[in-house]
């Protein structure tokens, strides 16, 4: 028997805003991780805590900042815990928390607050990522929409050329503005690094340092005009620093993730949903570029394997929003700087 009393519940509750998810980023209170806590006379604290899944790999961590905050207190004779899982809506509840807290933190940037930002990205190199980009953007320009593109392929900028957009990036009142190429009634506006060097292919070593930081710069110093609706990202592959710096600089962004049909070009794909999901950014789906290859006798031909799409948007739970054939014209139209899309080809 306990010689002082006990801590009340609502003190101990209190207690755990100072628990904060390793993952999540915000403390489990507010995630509706802690469900409540009961205490007796004789100072035995229960506590109900549901986690994001039932096999959460950081449970034992929170157990032991648990324990550490309550079994010193005076009047606890022993300290319970109740381990549940959370609910899908639950679940959603605290992603959207934590997402808003992480945007609370997050340095400001020049990009409107109405304007939709889909960073597209891939594992693997060479998977699409560019194409996918520069045809998405000049199809809805030409819906009319005010359409940015951030080229944050520092090194291996592709945009310019497949968006047949040419030019210097200039500075005006302290702001870099963006090229601006008119399609339909829409407009595109760009900004890569290929408008910051003399040549496409000249090496881009003597920028090094302004160079780790284009992408911040591309995100809070350009003049993103006021009414542009979408800002669509062409990442570079993989999962390096200048992903991570996005993703963090940019809590808002959707990713869309460029995928092939092999199988095993999934792994990589996952990470990156993977790295998406550390940083809380919505996953709007996958596209599944290469798909398959219609002859001109109309045979159909999966050059690049099957069914890889559809596995990855059932391993990270995110629709497969579109299947894009092998189409000549992506790759020579890209290289002249007319996106397909705009074409009568697919
Ligand atoms: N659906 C397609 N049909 C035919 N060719 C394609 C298709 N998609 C992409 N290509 C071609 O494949 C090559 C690689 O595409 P792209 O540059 O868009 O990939 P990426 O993922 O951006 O590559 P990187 O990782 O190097 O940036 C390009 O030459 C492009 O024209
Ligand atoms: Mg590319």
């Amino acid at each position: 028997m306990a010689t002082t009393s006990p801590p009340t519940p609502d003190y101990v509750m209190g207690l755990m805003r100072g628990v904060i998810d390793p993952e999540l980023g915000s403390d489990i209170v507010e995630l509706g991780m802690a469900k409540g806590a009961t205490v007796t006379d004789d100072g035995w604290i229960r506590l109900q805590i549901d986690l994001t899944t039932s096999g959460c790999p950081l449970r034992a961590q929170i157990q032991k900042d648990i324990r550490a905050r309550l079994t010193s207190l005076p009047g606890v004779t022993r300290v319970t815990i109740d381990w549940g899982e959370l609910t899908q809506d639950e679940r959603s509840e605290a992603m959207a928390k934590a997402r808003f807290n992480v945007s609370q933190n997050a340095p400001d940037t020049s990009i409107p607050s109405t304007t939709k930002v889909v960073m597209v990205a891939s594992g693997k190199g060479g998977v699409g990522k560019s194409s996918i980009t520069t045809n998405l953007a000049a199809a809805l320009a030409e819906q009319g929409y005010a359409v940015g593109v951030m080229d944050a392929d520092i090194w291996g900028f592709s945009v310019p050329r497949m968006l047949g957009v040419d030019g210097e990036l200039v500075s005006k009142d302290g702001k870099i503005q963006p090229l601006v190429r008119e399609i339909g009634t829409g407009r595109l506006e760009v900004v890569s690094m290929g408008f910051l060097v003399d040549q496409e292919n000249s090496a881009l070593m003597w920028r090094g340092l302004m160079l780790n930081r284009a992408v911040q710069h591309f995100c809070q110093d350009v003049a993103w005009p006021s009414d542009l609706d979408y800002l669509l990202i062409d990442m570079p592959p993989g999962t390096g620093d200048v992903q991570m710096g996005l993703a963090k600089m940019l809590p808002r962004a959707e990713m869309l993730i460029v995928t092939t049909p092999a199988l095993n070009a999934q792994k990589v794909a996952a990470r990156v949903a993977d790295m998406g999901a550390k940083n809380y950014l919505r996953i709007v789906g996958v596209i599944e570029n290469m798909s398959e290859f219609v002859a001109p006798d109309g045979s159909r031909h999966s050059l690049f394997g099957e069914g890889g799409g559809q596995q990855l948007a059932d391993d990270i739970g995110a629709p497969l929003l579109g299947q894009v054939p092998i189409e000549p014209a992506v790759s020579v139209n890209g290289d002249q700087g007319d996106p397909a899309a705009l074409g009568e080809t697919p």
